[in-house]
């Protein structure tokens, strides 16, 4: 018998579960599960034949038909399944009880005051980074494209260009304007103030390194590193409130992923790939390096796929089924597959992104801003649900909240 490669990899400790859950959070607490004390036992199996383990995780929820319950699930699994030594995951609900309900509010209140200073990112705000294995599969307009679509069901987006030296998203936005600093209430420093671009019932709110030149906001980025800038970006923008964070992510460095995933632990990934067989290898380095970071992958989009010309023959010039197969091979949903259409870079020459393009405009109503809408439609319905403020312990926050301000 060979060796199996599972035998290989050590067991996790409880401490170490313990760890991963803290990248779970109650978006509607705006803490992590195990701070929050909503985690009040993990039990480890023995090993099995190949050395793997099952896991149970007892979840106490504030409310037992928390409608965040799903979210949680899948968020507890996938954090806890992604360490090679873990076979299954089970979960056993439980229900807090008035005391323990009152003890969790005032943890939240108090971390997040605490979470406060690290970013400017809200913690009610979902973070999709769009990164791939090697550049020039379509990652900047993937991002701008999903920004808009998103933006144009009356979502607030943030567009982050964490490309600082090869920027793309001003151009692809068509937005010039330089980023101002300004004092912000409740901090001694200046504040960037992004810029803010309405698409249809909402708006994008826009942070690149092509905004910024010279004079003032110049002199706090000059000789940064590139993960470092990443993190001011994220510390030192007035971001204010967003349902959505989308990231474009630069190609091929690990460095400003596995800053992310220390800043904002919660950040899921979309991985962009060309439909060609081959370049799967190197879309597969990214999702790898997503699991060493314990970062998420929510899905993937293959970009480029078969062009369609005017008399509708289709010809896939890039390959054929790539993404399917980097989905299956990572485990998660194949988001969408984007056609080759020279619209989609004529757009992007033009700053209106084909997904936001006005009526009778260029790429209005082509198959690729079609798909583009479909893809939101379904990070908005199931991949990544924006957070529901109104839901049960927010609710009940805002209670407490206001009952200590009373006082
Ligand atoms: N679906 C598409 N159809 C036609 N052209 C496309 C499509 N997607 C992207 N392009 C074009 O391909 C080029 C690369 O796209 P883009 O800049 O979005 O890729 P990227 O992955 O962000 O690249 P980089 O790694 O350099 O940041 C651009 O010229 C863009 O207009
Ligand atoms: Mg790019």
């Amino acid at each position: 018998m060979g060796t199996s490669s599972g035998s290989s990899v050590a067991v996790p400790t409880r401490d170490e579960i313990f760890e991963l859950l803290r990248a779970v959070i109650d978006p509607e607490l705006g803490s992590d599960v195990v701070t929050l004390g909503m985690v009040p036992d993990v039990v480890i199996s023995p090993p099995d034949s190949s050395g793997r383990v099952d896991i149970d995780v007892w979840v106490k929820l504030t409310i037992g038909g928390c409608p965040l319950r799903g979210q949680i699930k899948k968020d507890i699994e996938s954090r806890i399944g992604l360490h090679p030594a873990v076979h299954n995951v089970r979960i056993e609900w439980g229900e807090m009880t008035s005391e323990e309900r009152s003890e969790v509010m005032t943890k939240a209140r108090w971390s997040a005051r605490e979470n406060a200073a690290d970013t400017e990112v809200p913690q009610s705000t979902r973070i999709l980074a769009i990164a791939s294995g090697k550049g020039g599969v379509g990652k900047s307009s993937v991002t701008v494209n999903l920004a808009a679509a998103l933006a144009s069901q009356g979502f607030t987006v943030g567009v982050l260009d964490a490309d600082i030296w090869g920027f793309s998203v001003p151009r692809l936005l068509g937005i010039t304007d330089r980023l101002e600093a300004e004092p912000v209430e409740g901090s001694d420093k200046p504040k960037i103030i992004p810029n803010v671009l309405k698409v249809g019932a909402g708006e994008l709110k826009v942070v690149s390194t092509g905004f910024l030149v010279e004079e003032d906001t110049a002199l706090m980025w000059r000789g940064l590193m590139l993960t470092k800038a990443v993190e001011q970006f994220l510390r030192d923008v007035a971001w204010g409130e967003m349902d959505y964070l989308l990231i474009d992510m630069p190609p091929g460095t690990g460095d400003v992923q596995m800053g992310l995933a220390r800043m904002l632990p919660r950040t899921d990934l979309i991985i962009v790939t060309t439909p060609s067989l081959a370049a799967q290898k190197v879309a597969a380095r990214a999702a790898d390096m997503a699991r060493r970071s314990f970062l998420r992958v929510a899905g993937v989009i293959e970009n480029m796929s078969s062009f369609t010309c005017d008399h509708g023959e289709s010809y896939p010039l890039f390959g054929v089924g790539g993404g399917q197969v980097l989905a299956d091979e990572i485990g998660v949903p194949l988001l969408g597959q984007v056609p080759l259409e020279p619209s989609v870079g004529a757009a992007g020459d033009l700053g209106v992104p084909v997904a936001m393009a006005p009526r009778g405009s260029v790429g209005f109503d082509g198959p690729a801003a079609t798909v583009f809408h479909a893809i939101a439609q379904r990070i908005i319905d199931d991949v990544a649900p924006p957070v529901n403020m109104a839901g049960c312990s927010a609710r009940m926050l805002a209670a407490v909240a206001a009952a200590f301000d009373n006082r």
